[in-house]
């Protein structure tokens, strides 16, 4: 959906500004709002650029930067945590050769360490984009990222 789409959506009204955010990250390609973005939304809201760029980065939700197609979040809270999620990870830059906030050099992956995920009791968790895989194991881990690089063959 294109800004203007989404801007349209919402009232003039500078409350309204972090759900345009969250918005237009999640219509982005690469997850990220741009600086024409933050333009656009000055402009609507009438609000300053600098404001915009403030609540982005105090947000750790929202990212200026551009991050790739598929960002995988991994949990690393406590029940996670001794729920071996340090396997998870490991298997996951053994196999994207990247760390956490490294995006892969074709821009198709960028690896993150997150807190908890809301699943808990099905521990060890992640979440790539908005999909969320639980009771994960790294041969599962191994599937997941082998599927999604086959959906771009
Ligand atoms: S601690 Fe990992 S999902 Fe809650």
């Amino acid at each position: 959906m294109k800004i203007k789409e989404i801007l349209s959506k919402y009232p003039k009204e500078s409350e309204y500004l972090i759900e345009i955010l969250l918005e237009i990250q999640s219509s982005s390609k690469n997850h990220y709002i741009s600086s024409e973005d933050v333009e656009q939304i000055s402009k609507y809201l009438d609000i300053p650029e600098s404001q915009i760029c403030s609540v982005t980065s105090f947000y750790t939700l929202l990212s200026m930067n551009p991050k790739g197609r598929y960002v995988i979040q991994v949990c690393h809270d406590v029940p996670c945590f001794v729920n071996d999620t340090t396997s998870i990870y490991e298997k996951l830059v053994d196999m994207l050769a990247i760390e956490d906030g490294e995006t892969t050099e074709d821009n198709l992956f960028t690896l993150e360490i997150t807190e908890c995920l809301g699943c808990c009791n099905e521990a060890p968790a992640m979440r790539v984009n908005d999909q969320v895989y639980t009771s994960l194991t790294p041969k599962k881990v191994e599937k997941i990222v082998k599927d999604l690089r086959g959906e771009e063959k």
